[in-house]
């Protein structure tokens, strides 16, 4: 025979190839998975595949030993160098003789997934914008007048098949010493964006190159940044760290933010210079926390609300703070991290800014939108990531609503009078005895509660300092069904309450949750005005969620799901006592962790990921909380806890 019938496994595709057809070719014919850096010259090892022998009866076939050609001599070098596990060969350097089975390891492919290391994260595919490629660029001679760079670009087209390539000034001006260094043989990092257009050279190296590329996942919230710095490779999260948004100095919220900008000329700009400035910060920090250079940083992937959008693109928020809320753009952005500003990463580095839904609903939506797919769900799921401004998203297949609402900070520990960020220290979980009105809690960084024998030398180190997000809202909810506080939100008197640590406090009262100041500690008490601003977040949240509902003309949803930063640490019976959410099964109510973070995540890592996102937002019905007349009726009767006039069925 001429020719031979090779089968790659996982993938089963398979094809006749003339003998001789380097195992690489056939994978590349057939649109297998299989990696290569080098092109196919023996130095990468990235082409790894494992030949089976034997009887296939499942294909049908017998394969024997010579289905492949012998180890040849660039393999050989290889083996002796680098090692190679048994049973390996190079799938450029052997060529297929025979009926052959070829299986290709997950580490010799290039879209690996991201094993799922919890609940909560995702699985993800890699295929990231940015990669290495080595190629072999043809020399100049007298005869050939053409440019260094011309000939590189040939080689890529040829060798890798990219059309368009485009590269600045700074790569230029080292293309030559780089060319001659490596003999003409060259690692390019190139970045394809995920629509048409050229590829660009972001860095060089001569001869064959290993190193890394990294790329930061960035959350950029209006009271936090938060960012996971990613291995390009292989997608692992190498370090994730935050810092305060440096703009809570301009306004606590987005519309004070957007009025500083209103009434102080400049206003927008040095707000744009502060969150620009800690971004450099936080790359630099956690660059330094995985132990590699900012400058090994070569893309960045930002998600944020539309406000914190403009600001960071240098873009004047004043439209977004009025109707009918017109963004400057809501498309997604690909750009040089340089226009931003964003100094303290590779020089050529790039960002990628996913779509905003609309001028209220933002990126950090669409990312929950990519992390969570509402749009392929086949039962109705109400997404609520919880933060300063909650995204609400509710769907399925055939519809997806999205529309967010004005929380306020006090989820996050803020305007709370004993408040705190969720940090060691801070109370996170509360349980109040029906009876006896004492409560009980943990605190971050021990897994014991506090009547639990060795609390106190569990939690030594940082003491207890305040009480969380979480925190204050499972401490509201305990008091309403220990009977502390009443529908309406009241905290009771001693007398009424039966407990002396309801305290009289002007002319209302406050619920004394731990008292440390014998030991020179903190009084942790939950005001009456700490239950308001409990009660008026809830009440946005909740209304923002109704208003879907209604759109949507559905009375109940099947599942909810919790996100945000501390979305993975509220419990669904609180959440639900407290009429943040509304009516469902408790074991449907699951917490995604921060969805807007891991939807950042997915679209660093895989540029087919931005096309979809960007296809599913402009499917996304929005609607707007702000001028909605019900929204004012919901929020109304969602400020009693739980709620005026909606049952849950699900709590009795
Ligand atoms: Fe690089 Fe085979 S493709 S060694």
């Amino acid at each position: 025979p001429e020719d031979a019938l090779v089968i790659f496994t996982p993938s089963g595709k398979r094809g006749r190839f003339a003998l001789g057809t380097p195992v690489l070719q056939a994978a590349r014919a057939l649109g297998v998975d299989l990696d290569s850096v080098c092109g196919g010259r023996g130095i990468c090892s990235k082409c790894q595949i494992t030949p089976g022998y034997g009887e296939f009866p499942k294909f049908g076939i017998h394969v024997d030993g010579e289905a492949l050609t012998e180890w040849n001599a660039v393999e050989e070098r290889y083996k002796s160098k680098r090692g190679m596990i048994d049973g390996r060969r190079l799938g450029c350097q052997a060529k297929v003789m025979g009926d052959v089975v070829i299986d290709v390891p997950p580490e010799s492919q290039v879209h690996k997934q991201v094993i799922r290391k919890s609940a909560t994260q995702r699985d993800i595919v890699m295929d990231p914008a940015t990669r290495l490629y080595y190629v072999e660029v043809q020399e100049p001679d007298m005869h050939e007048p053409t440019g260094d760079f011309e000939r590189l670009k040939r080689a890529l087209a040829d060798q890798w098949q990219v059309a368009e390539v485009t590269a600045d000034l700074g790569i230029l001006r080292r293309l030559q010493p780089v060319l001659r260094k490596g003999e003409w043989k060259i690692t390019v990092a190139l970045h394809k964006g995920n629509h048409d257009g050229a590829a660009r050279i972001l860095d060089l190296w001569p001869g064959y190159h290993e190193g890394g590329l990294y790329g930061l996942a960035i959350d950029l919230g209006s009271t936090t940044v938060a960012a996971h710095l990613c291995d390009l490779r292989d997608g692992t999260v190498l370090a994730s760290s935050g810092l305060m948004n440096p703009q809570i100095r301009f306004g606590e919220d987005l519309m004070s933010r957007v009025s500083y900008a209103m009434m102080n000329p400049g206003g927008d700009v040095e707000m744009t210079r502060a969150v620009r400035e800690a971004i450099n910060a936080l790359a630099a920090s956690i660059a330094a926390e995985a132990h590699l250079k900012p400058d090994q940083i070569v893309e960045v992937v930002f998600v944020c609300n539309p406000v914190m959008h403009h600001l960071l693109l240098g873009i004047d928020p004043v439209e977004l703070g009025q109707a009918p809320f017109a963004l400057a753009t809501s498309g997604s952005l690909s750009l040089a991290a340089s226009e931003l500003e964003l100094t303290n990463l590779h020089r050529a580095a790039q960002v990628y800014v996913l779509p905003c839904i609309a001028g209220h609903v933002g990126a950090d939506a669409a990312a929950v939108a990519l992390s969570e797919e509402p749009n392929l769900s086949d039962d109705m799921v109400l997404i609520v990531d919880v933060g300063t401004n909650a995204e609400i998203l509710l769907g399925k297949k055939t519809r997806v609503l999205a529309c967010s609402s004005p929380t306020g900070p006090a989820f996050e520990g803020a305007q709370i009078s004993s408040g705190q960020r969720a940090a060691p220290g801070a109370i996170e979980r509360v349980s109040i005895d029906p009876v006896t009105k004492e409560p009980r809690f943990r605190v971050i960084g021990s897994d014991l509660w506090s009547d639990d024998p060795g609390f106190a030398e569990a939690i030594k180190g940082s003491g207890i300092t305040g009480i969380c997000g979480s925190g204050i809202i499972e401490a509201v909810a305990e008091m309403r069904m220990a009977g502390i506080v009443d529908g309406s939100g009241l905290i009771g008197s001693a007398d009424q309450v039966g407990s002396p640590r309801c305290r009289a406090e002007g002319r209302t009262n406050s619920y004394l949750l731990h008292d440390g100041s014998a030991d020179g500690g903190p009084v942790i008490l939950v005001t009456q005005g700490d239950i308001r601003a409990i009660q008026l977040a809830k009440s946005a949240l909740y209304a923002g969620a109704r208003l879907l509902m209604d759109e949507m003309g559905v009375e109940t949803v099947d599942r909810v799901t919790l996100a945000g930063a501390f979305g993975a640490h509220i419990s669904p019976k609180h959440a639900m006592v407290l009429g943040m959410i509304p009516d469902a099964p408790l074991d449907k109510v699951t917490s995604a962790g921060n969805a807007a973070g891991t939807g950042a995540r997915i679209a660093l890592c895989n540029r087919a990921a931005r096309d979809r996102i960007e296809a599913v937002v402009h499917e996304i019905h929005k609607i707007e909380t702000a001028i909605e007349p019900r929204f004012q009726e919901h929020f109304v009767n969602a400020n009693a806890i739980p709620h005026a006039v909606d049952a849950f069925p699900n709590l009795a």
